[in-house]
């Protein structure tokens, strides 16, 4: 159970919890002195709620954009080329697949061959076997870039020559690897006999059978035909490895089915899968620990599992095969939540290509993005790769549809997120339901950062995993003064002597750097690379600009020409504009990174790091939760975030990215200290890991109130009593002993129901008495709607009441109005506009438009008096003011386009204005759920369609198709438009070796996520088609008179 204790001392934790990096909201202040105590008891906050759409502005807030994989780009980039140098290894690597079978468990951990000519075993080779695959049709030759002509005209070439050289000799391997799969052990398949005869490939019939199989089949051929350059044949080894692995998937299957003991070539899986690890992520082997917690009995017996390992262990591969077991054998869909936008979409792009060559389709639910409920497959099974929010709005869905029990799994990256702020409170909403209505979803949840693991297990009914592996060892020290101390928490100081630091300085640089900071990162950089985290975004530009002034020119020489590209890059990025401390810092190989920057100059920043262009970034604690970008040595400059003291999650996840698996020998951080501060490190040495609480009453509006509403809403619980149960099954409920003395949980509920009551969103009695215990609550439209359009109950009321008033007068002579009804309301508290562009841009609006900001109550007389500094008397809404004038950036930038030019005429950094964007683009898709459950607001829906679309994007229509590819931001968008990539189909038909050839500053690697990623969604499209079209064909069963 948690230690009161330290709840209480979590009591002075400050808003800024939530994201780290933030300036400190005020203290919460509430009646108890409990960790689990509400706000503000019963009420409603409006003003004090914090943002609504957390993780989806993490892209823009403090969290910034986190990638992953990142670590092993170079690896990955020699394994691709070794691959593709490789000619022989896809015959070779069936042969494997298929004299594999039958190993036992412990061999599994090595299961991975390093020989260079077994590495990889899907991808077809250029020159082998017959090429049966269908001619791009003309009309796809027309519609397809230049290049990409020339392309298949030499490839045409190549392949006919190669056929007559290489085809019959080919043809005689394929064959030959098709009998050593008839003399599979027997062992291992118990139906032998029945698999012989399916994966007997010598004859062309089966290959006709295979060909026609499903629609799958037909897009995947149809693509990687038009794909010509890339698999330009469909070959008999390929479809060799397709029948081995139909085949191992259904014995895998059957495996599942009728036995907890793991017989399958690769933890039950196809052999395929550990090929497609190693090609696509390099990874040879698995650590020990992940085949021990793989092959654990809890998990074989389908058990719920939480797993805790440090920094860099290597969870996420765990939970992959975790997650192909489920999607593969067990044939169910998987929802994996992820705490960032930008971690969904790193997440899509490389799973796309897995799920591509393994048969299952990848959905993205992030920003507005993901539908309501999901779309019905029948065959092939879903991975929803989601953020905390619109994970549970996916659930909610599924449970009002009735369909949670096609969701087999849920694993959640992250789990100490569920004592984080209102995300927290939604995630623990979201596990709770399922735990509730679910029997059948397997729940996983895995961190790096969990100390209470008591209440964690006992709320998610699981067991625990955990191991103190860690692939690269890591050294933690403190510096104080010029003495480097190394943490030891064993002894009583904290830690002990562990040398001086040996740097001549001038008294100049004495003066401007203090800290001795170019000392430290001047022992690693630039042959090592090295991240400083500091407390504040301007202390990251301050630290960048002050450690190149001083370092010496031999700095430049290290990758100049790669580093001028980055800055070419930049200004690209930037419509010609760079910053201009980027572009003094980057030819020394050094660059700041927080939310201030765009998200096409963050993802280039973190490419350009992780390929060794860059050597030190100094950024934000942003930088350390989730992302892969490690270092030889981390810094912290300082033990704060903005201007609270670091806690030792925090910490822990910053000193975590310090040494890079299977690069780096050792990793080392150093946290710099002042003396004043070293008796707080001491403790913070000491200290553990802080607890993970529930937030259900903290985040009351969308906590506990928005969980009765949609209780209720959802006809999960619908009585007093119901409710109830419900509620001990929380977290809350786990940890209800913390709860202050003078409200019962069940007090607590009483209130939260019969404030929905007041509210208009349910309906119903509740009372002490007996009989009300029982009584039948149901939720009014409103409610339905509140809750469908995961609108924070805070603002559902003013919601309402501003779209009525709409409906009275919706100026529409441009789209303004419906702009300031989509801007989001928690981004109004913390903006304060500039009252001299507040009257610019207002006296620059039509007419018409000027009467938006009479109708939605703002005067003219207001904004002029407020810019010429004269006192006013009327009482104005300042969070009417403050909302307007966001609308104005959000209507400059859909008619500008660019993001440069309007956080200049707002003075605003080009990140808070992307931030308000995508928060915009993830309101308008909420508010448009929220009209479409009140008939009233019938006319929204097609106004609020559009608009969603145009926030989601904002770029120029042209663009729109390419930037629906996850990870496809404007810059590369406009790139891939200018070399001929107009749409999705062709770039799902691009060659990613033409891409690379073709496109700027684009990765072999990069190119075929993208390439993935387009054959993935048009696949989804076209199979929602194809479902629609069954669907809408099929005989209904109850026609009148038939039978
Ligand atoms: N068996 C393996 N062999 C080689 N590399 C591996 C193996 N397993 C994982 N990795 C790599 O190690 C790196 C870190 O893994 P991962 O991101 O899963 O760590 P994590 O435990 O989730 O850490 P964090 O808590 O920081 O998120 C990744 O680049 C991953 O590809
Ligand atoms: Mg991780």
């Amino acid at each position: 159970m948690a230690d009161p204790g330290l709840a209480l001392r979590r009591k002075s934790r400050l808003g800024s919890a939530r994201k780290r990096g933030r300036p400190p909201a005020p203290p919460r202040h509430g009646p108890a002195a409990s960790p689990l105590a509400a706000k503000k008891p019963g009420g409603v906050c409006a003003a004090e709620t914090p943002c609504s759409n957390d993780s989806e502005e993490d892209l823009f807030g403090d969290y910034d954009s986190f990638y992953g994989n990142d670590s092993l780009l170079a690896q990955i980039g020699d394994a691709e080329r070794k691959y593709l140098q490789d000619e022989d290894m896809d015959v070779k690597a069936a042969k494997d697949t298929i004299l594999q079978p039958g190993i036992h468990q412990k061999k599994q951990n090595n299961i991975f061959t390093s020989e260079p000519d077994k590495e990889d075993g899907f991808q077809m080779n250029e020159n082998e076997c017959v090429d049966i695959s269908p001619e791009p049709s003309e009309s796809v030759l027309d519609e397809l870039p230049s290049s990409q002509l020339l392309y298949f005209a030499k490839m045409d070439e190549f392949s006919s020559g190669s056929r007559m050289h290489a085809g019959t000799e080919k043809e005689v391997k394929c064959t030959g690897s098709s009998s050593h799969k008839i003399r599979s052990p027997s062992t291992l398949c118990p139906d032998v006999e029945h698999r012989n005869r399916t994966t007997d490939f010598s004859s062309d019939s089966k290959c006709d059978v295979l060909k026609t199989e499903s629609l799958k089949d037909h897009l995947k051929s149809a693509m990687t035909g038009n794909a010509k350059a890339q698999t330009p044949q469909v070959s008999k080894t390929k479809q060799l490895k397709e029948a081995v692995l139909i085949e191992e998937i259904s014995v895998a299957r059957k495996t599942i089915e009728s036995s907890s003991v793991d017989i399958g070539p690769f933890y039950g899986l196809p052999s395929k899968v550990k090929d497609l690890l190693r090609h696509f992520r390099g990874i040879e082997t698995l650590y020990e620990w992940q085949h021990d917690c793989l092959t654990l009995e809890s998990l074989q017996q389908r058990k719920n599992l939480i797993y805790s390992l440090p920094t860099s262990g290597g969870k996420t591969l765990v939970a992959e095969i975790i997650i192909l077991q489920e999607l593969l054998c067990r044939q169910k869909d998987v929802l994996m939540i992820l705490p960032y936008v930008a971690i969904v979409q790193e997440k899509i792009r490389a799973l796309s290509s897995f799920g591509i060559e393994l048969g299952f389709l990848v959905e993205e639910y992030a920003g507005s993005k993901g539908r309501f409920p999901p779309i019905k497959r029948r065959i092939k099974k879903s991975l929803y790769i989601a953020t905390i929010e619109k994970g549970h709005a996916l659930v909610n869905s599924l449970i009002e549809t009735k369909r949670i029990d096609d969701l087999g799994l849920i694993v959640v990256d992250e789990l100490h997120m569920l004592g984080e702020g209102s995300r927290g409170a939604t995630l623990e909403i979201t596990l709770a339901k399922i735990l509730y209505t679910s029997k059948n979803t397997q729940i996983i949840g895995m961190s790096a950062t969990l100390n209470n693991v008591g209440d964690l297990q006992k709320f998610l009914q699981a067991e625990y995993y955990t191991n103190n592996f860690r692939p690269v060892e890591l050294k933690e020290y403190i510096k104080i003064r010029d003495t480097i101390y190394t943490v030891d928490s064993k002894t009583e100081n904290g830690f002990t002597f562990s040398r001086l630091l040996n740097f001549k300085y001038s008294s100049d640089l004495e003066k401007v750097d203090p800290d001795h900071i170019i000392a430290l990162v001047t022992e690693v950089i630039p042959k090592y690379s090295c991240l400083i985290f500091c407390p504040t975004k301007k202390n990251c530009e301050n630290v960048a600009s002050m450690v190149c002034k001083y370092l010496s020119k031999e700095f430049r020489v290290h990758k100049e020409k790669e580093k001028q590209d980055l800055i070419k890059n930049l200004k690209s990025i930037g419509n010609g504009s760079i910053c201009p401390i980027l572009k003094q810092t980057i030819p020394f190989g050094v660059v700041y990174h927080h939310s201030g920057l765009t998200n096409d100059e963050r993802k280039s920043i973190e490419e350009a790091y992780s390929a060794g262009v860059l050597c030190l970034i100094a950024c934000t604690a942003t930088l350390a939760a989730g992302v892969n970008l490690p270092a030889r040595r981390v810094i912290l400059r300082a033990p704060y975030v903005a201007s609270d003291f670091l806690k030792k999650n925090q910490y822990k996840q910053m000193v975590g990215r310090a040494g890079r698996a299977g690069i780096d020998s050792a990793g080392e951080s150093i946290l710099i200290v002042q003396e004043k501060d070293r008796h707080l490190v001491q403790d913070l040495v000491h200290s553990p890991l802080e607890n993970c609480y529930s937030n259900l009453l903290l985040e009351l509006t969308k906590g506990m109130q928005s969980l009765l509403l949609s209780l209720v809403g959802l006809k999960i619980a619908v009585t007093y009593e119901e409710v109830n149960n419900f509620m001990h099954n929380t977290l809350l409920g786990v940890q209800q002993q913390l709860l202050p003395k003078e409200k019962s949980l069940l007090e607590i509920i009483k209130d939260g129901l019969e404030n929905l009551i007041e509210k208009g969103l349910l309906k119903g009695r509740i009372s002490e008495k007996d009989h009300n215990f029982k009584c039948v609550l149901t939720v009014t439209p409103l409610g339905k709607a509140t809750y469908k359009g995961s609108v924070d109950l805070a603002y559902c009321n003013l919601l309402y009441r501003e779209l009525k008033k709409g409906l009275e007068g919706l100026v529409l002579e441009s789209n303004l109005h419906l702009l300031y009804l989509a801007t989001p309301y928690d981004m109004t508290s913390n903006c304060s506009p500039d009252w001299m562009i507040y009257l610019r841009q207002f006296s620059q609006l039509s007419a018409a438009e000027q009467k938006v900001a009479d109708i939605v109550g703002v005067p003219e007389s207001f904004i002029i008096k407020k810019a010429s500094g004269q006192a006013i008397r009327k009482k104005v809404d300042s969070a009417v003011v403050n909302r307007l004038y966001l609308s104005l950036v959000l209507y400059t930038l859909l008619k500008e386009t660019n993001v440069w030019s309007v956080s200049e005429k707002f003075n605003m950094s080009r990140g808070y204005v992307q931030n308000l964007l995508s928060s915009a683009a993830s309101f308008a898709s909420c508010v448009l759920h929220f009209c479409e459950e009140l008939e009233e607001f019938w006319v929204y829906k097609a106004l609020l369609t559009e608009l969603t679309k145009q926030l989601t994007y904002c770029v120029k229509t042209e663009l729109i198709p390419l930037m629906e590819v996850a990870g496809v931001l404007e810059a590369r968008a406009k790139q891939l438009y200018n070399a001929g990539y107009k749409t999705l189909a062709h770039l799902a038909n691009a060659d990613p070796e033409t891409l690379v050839k073709m496109i700027e500053h684009l990765s072999r690697r990069q190119a075929k996520q993208i390439v993935s990623s387009a054959k993935m969604l048009l696949s989804e499209k076209a199979e929602a088609l194809q479902e629609e079209v069954e669907e809408l064909l099929k005989m209904p069963t109850d026609i009148p008179g038939t039978y």
